[in-house]
């Protein structure tokens, strides 16, 4: 008696091919209607990078666990197509993902990705120079024909299967199905789980940390704070846990909101001495959170707040009237970027001894500040309308 030698893919090799046959598929179907849809784009992305990571794991897999050999009735050029579409397949799985990569980091729009929503994904390095230029077009062009040359391929994989299952032969279905419907002799013991899987995790999480260096929000060199209160005169201090500074627009027609969880501010008021009363905010706009991943990520990049050139954006507050309703009307002077834009803000505000609560709120355009120019100048998607509130209490200075 000798063990007879394995005919069957290994349950981890089947796994994947079944997975990412599925994926892919999906894929294709998705890239097809993904029209103006931002989370369906989101969710393309997502899967697409996954199946580059599983197939670097399935490729790994593959060389330290070879596929058991082809049955001998398959004539040698039946072998030889079999074998030439196996490698179009890999090379598909890999390149498909690159490309579409390569594609998202040379559009024009520049729109981050976030995997699944939680994870930050960065644009391939070198791109900046490639923005909407040929490289895009050619990358678009590849990524788009590459579907269509991996469904000939199917083509020929799912037909090649079928022959050899109702040719009489030994088929192969039974080697690539899931062992309990298999009927043929086990897989050789499998090694390399570690080898596989840990190289493709190392390489995404490589990959996943670089965003995560970069978004640490940096601080200005100094006091940044452009002269209408000095530093050591102001007579109010903001209570950071019960103030906020707010914003809330339209997104595709559903409302969102965030705030800045960093911001300074530097208070000069009197209600008795409004000429001399002065209010200097430095808002980091890198810490705008609104709860979804996605959209913070997007308003860091260099047509929103651009962050990593500007991590501040400047706000002073001047020309205080009392307002007919009992509150007060200032005008709020902005520097977002090296855009200056002036707005009145109106707000409330209640003395009582020591504390003071106020709240306040105005409309900004984010046609007016530069935000969002290029891939959004109408409004299509993210209104053009940003009302900005600023609320909490402050305590009067020794
Ligand atoms: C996009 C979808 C698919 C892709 C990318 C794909 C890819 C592959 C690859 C690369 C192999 C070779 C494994 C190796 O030896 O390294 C393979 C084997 C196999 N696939 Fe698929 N496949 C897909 C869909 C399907 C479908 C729909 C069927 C069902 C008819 C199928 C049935 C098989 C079978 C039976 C084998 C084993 C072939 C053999 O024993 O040599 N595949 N597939
Ligand atoms: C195996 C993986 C993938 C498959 C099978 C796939 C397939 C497709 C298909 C069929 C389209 C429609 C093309 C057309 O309109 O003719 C498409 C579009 C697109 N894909 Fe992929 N894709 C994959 C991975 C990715 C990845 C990883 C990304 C980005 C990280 C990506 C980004 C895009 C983008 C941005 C478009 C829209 C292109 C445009 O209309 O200009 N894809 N994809």
């Amino acid at each position: 008696m000798h063990a007879p030698s394995s005919n069957r893919y290994t349950a981890v090799a089947i796994l994947l091919h079944w997975a990412i046959a599925g994926l892919i598929l999906f894929m294709i179907w998705l890239g097809w209607n993904m029209e103006d849809n931002e989370a369906r784009f989101q969710l393309h992305k997502s899967i697409g990078i996954a199946i580059l990571f599983l197939s670097v794991a399935r490729v790994t897999w593959r060389w330290l666990n070879p596929p058991p050999p082809l049955p001998d009735d398959m004539t040698p050029w039946e072998k030889r197509l079999s074998h030439g579409v196996h490698v179009g397949f890999y090379a598909l799985m890999i390149a498909l993902p690159l490309l579409g990569w390569l594609l998202v980091s040379t559009s024009k729009f520049q729109v981050s990705t976030v995997l699944f929503g939680t994870v930050s994904w960065p644009h391939l390095p070198f791109t900046e120079g490639l923005r909407g230029g040929v490289v895009h077009e050619v990358t678009e062009f590849l990524h788009s024909k590459g579907a269509w040359v991996l469904i000939v391929l199917l083509g020929l994989h799912v037909a090649g299967a079928i022959k050899h299952e109702i040719a009489a032969e030994q088929g192969v279905f039974k080697r690539m199905i899931p062992g309990l419907f298999g009927r043929a002799h086990s897989p050789a013991p499998a090694r390399g789980y570690v080898t596989a899987f840990g190289a493709a995790v190392l390489l995404f999480a490589v990959i996943a940390a670089v965003p995560l260096m970069k978004s640490s929000p940096s601080s200005p060199a100094g006091p940044g704070t452009t002269g209408a209160v000095p530093a050591e005169a102001g007579n109010w201090e903001i209570d950071p846990a019960t103030s906020e500074i707010a914003f809330s627009g339209m997104y595709q027609g559903k409302p969102f909101s965030g705030t800045f969880s960093r911001w300074d501010a530097n208070v000069l008021f009197d209600p008795d001495n409004l000429e001399s009363s002065a209010v200097e905010v430095e808002v980091y706009p890198g810490t705008a959170s609104t709860g979804t991943m996605l959209y913070d990520d997007t308003l860091q990049g260099g047509e929103w707040f651009d962050t990593n050139t500007f991590p501040v954006v400047k706000v002073s507050l001047i020309n205080f009237a009392a307002s007919a309703e009992g509150g007060y009307r200032a005008e709020a002077s902005l520097l977002v970027k090296e855009k200056a834009v002036n707005v009145p803000f109106d707000f409330s505000l209640i003395i009582e001894g020591d504390t003071a609560t106020f709240e306040g709120t105005t409309t900004l355009s984010r046609a007016g500040l530069n935000l969002g120019q290029q891939s959004d100048p109408g409004g299509d998607w993210v209104a053009d309308k940003v009302t900005v509130t600023v609320k909490g209490t402050a305590t009067r200075k020794e």
